[in-house]
């Protein structure tokens, strides 16, 4: 049975942005005698990423061999799915995108099913959903709607958001259901649980391939002493998050207690701003930078898409969950003192940020 192999976590999509994230705190974990971290990626990790970690896997999570592989060497006991093509990248190979963010999961879902089964406990599941899995019909009803629940509005308009309902499905459906009608089937082999991400905007990596990339782009664009051009207009409102928050939430969602759960997916909220706040404070923070709207009607209707304002009383009541900042206190707390010294650069203190400390120099 199961008890030759080290029990582990397993992180797939490692080394994009939220592994980045994540593994930081699972390696704390693991310095105080949590279980071993495992990662998958489709790429090499970088070095300060495979340092985190006991053993990483390069490959393909549709590549069923390799899972089989991880399930040989490895009692899986938690499981964070980070990867995933993400919207705009699946708007331009939409069935690809189904492979790998539908196949995916549903092949990572089986391995901790089988993993339940071999070490006989539930498996804990971390699957990060989005608010693309939202599909607002029209501006009007966008403005309208005030903060949107869980339940309303799942009509995504784009391949990405589909994809992540279907996972939230297959997550609820392999919890409560699975193999209803198996004779040898074992109740509850996944305890699945997921978060409807906003935007996360990060201070030390660049996302690629998503639609609410002009937050962070406009940022280290500025940094880096680049012009920009932003694909949306001025008024386009969608949540956004810091990583820290995405990774605290992960983590504390994942730390609850199951009974406190009334539910597989909750939403977050830290701050909603338009792109015209955002400018404001990253030209606030970076007198010279330059920056345009140039509206692509693609993207531009993703966004539109998505809810400006998302009801979290879910994450707070059942788990605690309460956002860190502001807008301006994500600034000037984190992004701009990290992104400043990362890009080796000073920070003008604006007076938009009274009542934010002052930034490092
Ligand atoms: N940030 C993601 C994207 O833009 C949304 O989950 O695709």
């Amino acid at each position: 049975m199961g008890h030759q192999r080290a029990s582990a976590v397993l992180v797939t999509g490692a080394s994009g942005e939220m592994g980045h994230g994540l593994l930081g705190s699972l390696a704390a974990e693991r310095a105080v005698g949590g279980p071993a971290v495992i990662a998958v990626d489709i790429r090499e990790l970088d070095a300060s990423i495979r340092a985190k970690c006991d053993h990483a896997f390069v490959g393909d999570i549709c590549d069923h061999a390799l899972l089989e592989r991880l399930l040989a060497m490895y009692e899986i006991t938690e499981i964070y799915h980070l990867a995933a093509l993400l919207s705009t990248r699946s708007e331009f190979a939409p069935e690809t995108a189904h492979q790998v963010n539908v196949g995916g999961t549903l092949n990572l879902l089986h391995l901790a099913a089988e993993q339940a089964r071999s070490h006989g406990s539930t498996v804990r599941f971390f699957f990060p959903s989005s608010i693309a899995a939202y599909g607002m019909p029209d501006l009007k009803t966008k403005h309208a709607a005030r903060a949107v629940d869980e339940s309303s509005y799942c009509e995504p308009h784009t391949m990405y958001g589909c994809n992540k309902l279907a996972g939230e499905h297959l997550g609820r459906y392999y919890s409560a259901h699975y193999r209803k009608l198996a004779k040898d089937r074992i109740a509850h082999p996944v305890d699945f649980r997921s978060i409807r991400f906003p935007g996360i905007i990060s201070a030390d990596t660049v996302p690629s391939g998503g639609t609410s990339d002009y937050g962070p782009e406009m940022i280290h664009a500025a940094a880096a002493g680049t012009p920009y051009r932003c694909f949306v207009r001025p008024d386009s409102t969608i949540p956004f998050m810091t990583m820290p928050e995405a990774i605290e939430a992960a983590t504390r969602l994942m730390r609850a207690p199951a009974a406190r759960l009334t539910r597989c997916v909750y939403n977050v909220a830290s701050f909603s701003p338009s792109a015209e706040d955002f400018a404001a404070l990253v030209r606030d923070a970076f007198p010279n930078a330059q920056i345009d709207f140039d509206p692509d009607l693609g993207r531009q209707s993703i966004v539109d898409s998505w809810p400006a304002v998302c009801d979290d009383s879910a994450a707070r009541r059942d788990w605690g969950w309460k956002p860190t900042y502001t807008l301006d206190g994500a600034f000037a707390e984190y992004l701009l003192p990290i992104i400043a010294r990362r890009y080796g650069v000073r920070t003008a203190t604006a007076g938009r940020h009274a009542g934010a400390p002052r930034l490092e120099g």
